[in-house]
């Protein structure tokens, strides 16, 4: 099966004009952008999509910060060999201050707040957030593969 992940660019990184460098990183490595928008997120979508942090301190912040509309999200969905795994690599650590040259983070942030990117951790949080940013029809991509 065709392996997908959820990767968002958060207002932070599209703030601060890094959407083309992330979309380059994910081309330029071979994976297949299937998914793409620009958006300012609902407190619902926002809640949904950090439910598994609903009861940590950071939270009400966390969402706030994604859904201000001072700028945008930009959500995609990337396809292919192991996405899910080598994605969070080329994100680095969630923890910018742990996050290796190279890495997106690692890179360009110091910040965990304000880290500017997200991927799926797993398979489970892949699918279920691919569904809940991409739902509609036609908003995933099938195209055709090299
Ligand atoms: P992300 O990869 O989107 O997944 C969860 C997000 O919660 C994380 O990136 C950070 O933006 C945020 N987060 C995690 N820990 C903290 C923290 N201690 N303080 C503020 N934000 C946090």
């Amino acid at each position: 099966a065709k392996e997908r992940t959820f990767i968002a660019v958060k207002p932070d990184g599209v703030q601060r004009g890094l959407v083309s460098d992330i979309i380059s990183r994910f081309e330029r490595r071979g994976y297949k952008l299937v998914g793409l928008k620009l958006l300012v997120p609902s407190v619902g979508l926002a809640k949904e999509h950090y439910a598994d942090l609903s009861s940590k301190p950071f939270f009400a912040g966390l969402v706030d910060y994604m859904t201000n509309g001072k700028a945008p999200v930009v959500g995609m969905v990337w396809e292919g060999p192991a996405v899910i795994k080598q994605g969070r690599v080329m994100l680095g650590a969630t923890d910018p201050k742990a996050a290796g040259p190279g890495t997106i983070r690692g890179d360009y942030c110091l910040t965990i707040g304000r880290n500017i990117c997200h991927g799926s951790d797993s398979a489970e949080s892949a699918q279920k957030e691919i569904e809940l940013w991409f739902g509609g029809r036609g908003e995933v991509v099938d195209w055709a593969s090299n």
